[in-house]
């Protein structure tokens, strides 16, 4: 009698926050499991623990050749991939008073372009694979601007975007696109918010949710759902009371320190 294989996953930033929880949801089914991220020992780690399931891909994926050594050592290991989880990213804020474009660089790098680069690493291996399945982690960021937002915003709005777009050109292959959304959750990322994080989620109750999601292959995950049941509707206010409630957020930042 023939046994289904176990699917094989390639997740990106598998070091910490939502994914190593996800990380560890998908090794408890016994599925395979490609892991990237720039630090190598959380990753090691995770092969340790689950031997024979883990592929350890690291490297920083904002250098796109990196990415696509990745891309063939996956290849050359598994010749497919089933689910790609782009989940990896960062955020910076921006103090409009001392606008920095590097900030935009370097969080858009991030999280748009390096996940660019991982989608064209991907695609070749999901078109070889099982029932395959693009998932792209953005943010319920892209709902309402938000002061200092700039460019979090910017590169989640346009990672948004990339994948809904991409969702129409890949139908007729057959490969699904799903977008996830979180609001907030305890990571280390959120660790260095320094405003307050309402009805913020525990990494593990978030990857739970995310990953049982997956199975039904929904175009989005938005969650926590009252969270998203309070953001929804402004959303869909106009631009002027967006605004209005936006300048209602922002805090009252220190004064400019004379630089004499
Ligand atoms: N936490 C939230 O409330 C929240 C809300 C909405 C969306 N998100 C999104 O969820 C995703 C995960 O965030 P998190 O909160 O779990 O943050 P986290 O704990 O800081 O994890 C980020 C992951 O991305 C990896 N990464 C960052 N830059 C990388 C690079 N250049 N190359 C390779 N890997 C890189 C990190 O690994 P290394 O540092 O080892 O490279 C790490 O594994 C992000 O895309 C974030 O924007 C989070």
């Amino acid at each position: 009698m023939s046994r289904t294989p176990p699917r094989r996953y390639w997740l990106t930033g598998a070091s910490s926050g939502i994914g190593a929880a996800l990380a560890e949801e998908i090794l408890k089914t016994g599925a395979h499991l490609a892991v990237s991220s720039r630090q190598v020992a959380p990753l090691k780690v995770l092969s340790q623990r689950y031997p024979g399931q883990v592929l350890v891909v690291p490297g920083d994926l904002t250098n796109s050749q990196t990415v696509r050594e990745i891309g063939q050592q996956i290849s050359e290991d598994w010749g497919s991939l089933d689910s790609v989880i782009l989940n990896a990213g960062t955020c910076e804020y921006v103090d409009a008073r001392q606008f920095d474009a590097s900030i935009i660089e370097h969080v858009v790098r991030t999280n748009l372009l390096a996940t660019s680069y991982c989608i064209e690493a991907a695609l070749p291996l999901l078109r070889n694979g099982i029932a395959p399945h693009l998932i792209g982690v953005a943010s319920s960021v892209t709902y309402l601007p938000l002061p200092r937002a700039e460019a979090y915003g910017a590169s989640k709005a346009g990672l948004r975007y990339l994948f809904e777009s991409l969702r129409i050109d890949l139908a007729d292959e057959g490969i699904e696109v799903t977008v996830v959304s979180p609001g907030f959750v305890d990571t280390p990322l959120t660790a260095k918010n320094d405003f307050p994080m309402p009805l913020s989620w525990p990494v593990g109750k978030a990857a739970r949710h995310i990953f049982a999601r997956l199975n039904e292959r929904p175009l989005e995950i938005a969650f926590p759902a009252l969270f998203m049941a309070a953001l929804w509707p402004l959303s869909k206010l106009p631009s002027r009371l967006q605004l209005a409630i936006g300048k209602r957020m922002v805090r009252k930042p220190p004064p400019l320190r004379d630089p004499a």
